[in-house]
């Protein structure tokens, strides 16, 4: 089988190394060779391993090649390249998770009956597309929680052991390369939600795309929301949460307290996790590397290998009729809540706020007051049980605006 990588950079380069290093496995795994023939970068690279080409129509045009592997990162750009191929009817691999999470449907619609693996997408080395669409194929799935991004969990993993602050756990990864140098797709949470509505369209045809949900990312997160959640036997993490409700489900990419007793709590560095339940299976956790270029061309090679052996379980997206959940709206989310409020260390601002509360529906379930920073302002710490998003949301504007709450009020959801 003759493959063309398209983009020869950290993931391309290291799917041709890997092609030509375990040739004899692969070979003895799917009954033929696999052969990188070609590669398109933007520009020429010295020391590759098979020819680079930096003009794509070169590829495109050639007849010789059975499957088009892209590796080129971007959105508008590949998903013009791939949709150019499928409709020659090429069979296509990708780990591109941001043009799935904007067109993974006109891709299925171009594929039909073609290949078109995408396990690299999602959660680097662990095989959660193929877990999802093969392995929990007759469970209704109740929720997918995952850490799904390597980055932020490093940051908030050092931020809890060190005791450190976000911008210093940040520069941290990048001097250890975990971090890019403009770090906010990972940080504010976009990298997350990208493979969160992958997940959840193999698990419940779900259509939304990016800006259809709840996206919040890291970097308000400080040493004190650290303390509080120590006291409290929670842990931090960046989750991305999609939960059934009836025939709807939320889908929300926030960071969140869990009790730290959790597996998933336990997941720390740059590891990724992904907690599934299904009403046959009950809970499982899938944990492994989630990036790195040798992590993800396992993924790709992986798709490769099925794809040579005739293997390859399509539709893309799994389903093979109509079938859809609806997306529930961001208020109706019901959850519990944590918020940090610094305030005017004076008479009265404990009842104030707990009647702020009480007026929008809120009820207490915890309260910490930390010891003073300074001799005017104190930080308080609550936990709610269980409200809608658009309450608490409410609360927040109405406290934003009372005099003796000073900074911005900062919440963080709780997940059971
Ligand atoms: N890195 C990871 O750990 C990881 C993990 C999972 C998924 N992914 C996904 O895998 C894909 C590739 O990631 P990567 O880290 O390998 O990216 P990368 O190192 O930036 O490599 C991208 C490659 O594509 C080429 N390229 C980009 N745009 C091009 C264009 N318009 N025309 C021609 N060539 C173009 C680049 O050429 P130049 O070399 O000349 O710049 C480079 O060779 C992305 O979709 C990413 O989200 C990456």
């Amino acid at each position: 089988m003759r493959i063309a990588i398209l983009g020869y950079g950290v993931v391309g380069s290291a799917v041709a190394k890997a092609l030509i290093e375990n040739d004899k496995i692969i070979r003895a795994r799917c009954g033929e060779n696999i052969i990188p023939v070609i590669a398109l970068a933007r520009k020429n690279k010295k020391n590759a391993l098979i020819p680079i080409t930096t003009n794509i129509d070169e590829i495109l045009q050639r007849d010789d090649i059975d499957v088009f592997v892209e590796l080129m990162g971007g959105i508008e750009i590949p998903f013009q390249i791939v949709s150019q191929i499928l409709k020659k009817k090429k069979p296509v691999v990708s780990a591109n998770k941001a043009m799935l999470a904007y067109y993974r449907y006109e891709l299925e619609n171009l594929a039909k009956n073609l290949a078109f693996g995408y396990e690299a997408s999602v959660g680097g080395g662990i095989p959660i597309i193929k877990i999802l669409k093969e392995g929990l194929s007759a469970n209704n799935i109740l929720s997918i929680k995952g850490i799904l991004n390597g980055t932020s969990n490093y940051i908030l993993s050092a931020m809890n052991t060190k005791g450190i602050q976000f911008y210093d756990a940040l520069k941290t990864a990048q001097e250890l390369g975990y971090a890019e140098a403009d770090p906010s797709f990972d940080i504010e949470g976009q990298d997350a939600a990208h493979k969160l509505l992958i997940l959840a369209s193999i698990a419940y045809g779900l259509r939304a795309k990016p800006e259809d949900i709840l996206i919040e990312g890291i970097s308000d997160i400080t040493s004190e929301d650290m303390y509080f959640a120590k006291e409290f036997d929670f842990t931090i993490k960046l989750l991305g949460i999609a939960k059934t409700k009836n025939s709807k489900v939320e889908l929300r990419v926030h960071p969140t307290m869990i009790n730290k007793d959790k597996m998933i709590a336990k997941v720390d560095g740059v590891m990724n996790a992904v907690s599934i339940t299904g009403d046959l299976l009950g809970e499982n956790l899938y944990y492994g590397a989630g990036a790195g270029g040798m992590t993800t061309a396992s993924a790709v090679i992986s798709d490769l290998i099925d794809i040579a052996r005739n293997e390859f379980k399509g539709p893309m997206l799994g389903f093979r009729n109509d079938f859809q959940f609806e997306l529930l709206n961001k208020d109706e989310i019901f959850t519990k809540y944590y918020l940090r409020l610094k305030v005017e260390d004076k008479v009265g601002v404990l009842s104030k706020i707990a009647q702020l509360m009480s007026e929008n529906g809120i009820s207490i379930d915890s309260f910490l007051q930390k010891p003073k920073q300074d001799e005017i302002h104190s930080t308080l710490f609550f936990t709610t049980h269980s409200t809608f998003e658009k309450d608490i949301k409410n609360l927040l504007l109405i406290l934003e605006k009372q005099d003796f709450i000073k900074g911005k009020p900062f919440m963080m959801r709780i997940e059971e």
